[in-house]
Parts: structure tokens; sequence; C-alpha cells
């Protein structure tokens, strides 16, 4: 199929995001506020507590019909609160292009597909663990992305080399902390490797990272490799939450 080229668009103005050196990486915040008008904020509801409901899935429903990107992401028809992430981001940094070839790995329910695809993307290949509803323009497979066979077929089904590898990877819980945390590392180096392997010359790389993690030997990697490696938390990330997102600009090299 004939590709089209990527090409620049005119975005929205750019949020203001301040920056601070981590590591010899710089950190970036979304400072635009969300959208939570004064209705929102008073009619914060209770759940109460049913009997043989545990406390932990209480304060999840409470967080969720509380929570304005989650019902942001209602009435704009986004699958999930995530998509207002990678809007952030990509108003940031500028991912996605016309025309981009992009991969998306754990990409259930399809938010950041729906958005790729609303911000030009001529295709998108993703890949999850779970059944994903169709999106016009993307190819979604339900395949385990730490099997050996997923980066071919993801591979084949672009049938080019990809302009944007973006991870919002989360590993299924065990319960045990460390065994959780292993995993995670593990699926955001299969990630990085895989985006190091397939981009085009001066593609782009985001991935969702977590705070803590054993990151030294990855970012270092990223930074051989890419132009600019900067972390950024957007302001759609919860504050509690240890997630933070790795971007990695213009692929230089691959080293082996
Ligand atoms: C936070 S969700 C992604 C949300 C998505 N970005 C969106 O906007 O809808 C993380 C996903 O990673 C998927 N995942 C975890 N391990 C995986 C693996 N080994 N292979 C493929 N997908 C995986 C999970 O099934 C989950 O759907």
């Amino acid at each position: 199929m004939a590709r089209k080229p990527p090409s620049h668009r005119s975005r929205p103005a750019r949020r203001k995001m301040t920056g601070s050196k981590t590591e010899g990486v710089k950190r970036s915040r979304v400072t635009a506020k969300p959208e939570q008008d004064d209705a929102t904020r008073m009619l914060h509801r209770k759940v109460k507590t049913a009997s043989g409901r545990k406390i932990s899935s209480k304060l999840w429903i409470e967080r969720q019909i509380n929570d304005p990107y989650v019902r942001k992401a209602k009435e704009k028809g986004y699958r999930s609160r995530a998509a207002f992430k990678l809007e952030e981001l990509d108003d940031k940094f500028g991912l996605v292009k016309p025309g981009s070839l992009v991969v998306d790995l754990g990409c259930a329910p399809g938010g950041w597909v729906q958005i790729a695809m609303k911000r030009g993307a001529d295709r998108v290949v993703g890949i999850d663990l779970l059944p994903v509803d169709p999106v016009a323009g993307a190819d979604l497979i339900e395949f385990d992305f730490m099997d050996e066979r997923a980066p071919d077929k993801i591979k084949a089904l672009l049938g080019a080399e990809p302009d944007l590898v973006m991870s919002d990877l989360a590993a299924n819980t065990t319960g045990h902390r460390q065994t959780d945390h292993l995993k995670t590392v593990a699926l955001v180096e299969a990630a990085a490797e895989f985006a190091m392997q397939t981009l085009r010359p001066g593609g782009h790389f985001v991935t969702k990272v977590f705070q803590g993690g054993a990151e030294k030997v990855l970012l270092k990697r990223l930074k051989n490799n890419f132009q600019k490696v900067q972390h950024a938390k957007p302001e759609s990330s919860r504050k509690g939450s240890p997630e933070i997102y790795l971007v990695a600009l213009n692929l230089q090299r691959r080293d082996p």
C-alpha cells in the first residue's frame, strides 16, 4: 500500500510544562488544570460499603464516579480516561503526525488508538491480552506482547517501519509486590527493545514507567539511541499514582 508521508499539521496551543532534571533526564508536568467545575467538586459522591464489598473496590468505585476525566471520557466517547494522557503528551511533544504509522502496545480498551486515529495517524496496530472493539483504521490483535512471535506479527500487520511506538502496558498484578514489579519492568524493557528495533530513523517512543522502577539501564539505552529523552507526568495522571511517562524522541541509531 502506498504510504502517505508524515507531515506536520497545525496544533492547538501547546500547554505549558515545567521541567527539571532527573538523573540527567528532563521531567515535565502539564500545568493546565483539568476542567473540574464547581458542580463537580460539590457533587463529590460517597459510596456506601455494601456488605461483602471490599474497601478497596468501594474506593475504586468512588474514585471513578468522582473523577472528572472519567466523566469527560464518557462525554467525548473515549474508551478510557488514559486517552487524555496521550492527548497531553501529544500536545507537548507532537508525537502523532498526519499519515503516521503507529504501534500501540497494551492497547485495550482502545483510548490511545482512538486518539492516534483522531490526530491523523494513517494506521495503528494495537496489541493486547484482552479483546478490543474495532476502531476504524486500526488493526487490533489479541495476543501476548511477551510472546516471541508478537514483534513479527505486529511488523507484518504494519507493513512498514512505524513512526511512533507507544506503550501504556501495565502488568496484570498478582498481589506479590516484587513479582509485579519485575513483570512491569520486563514489559517496559521489551517495549523499548521493540521500539529501537522497529522504528524508522527519526521515529519516537513513548512508554509508561513506574517511579522507583529499575529504570537506570533502560534510560541509558534510550539516551544512547534517541536524540532526546524526557520524563513527563500528564495532569490527567492521578497524583498518587507512581506512573510517569518516558518520551524518547528522534531515533538516531539502533544499538544491537
Ligand atoms: C492501562 S491499560 C492500556 C490502556 C490504553 N492505553 C487505553 O487508552 O485504552 C494496559 C493494558 O496492558 C495490557 N497488557 C498487559 N500485559 C500485556 C501483555 N503481555 N501483552 C499485551 N498486553 C498486555 C493489559 O491487558 C491492559 O489492557
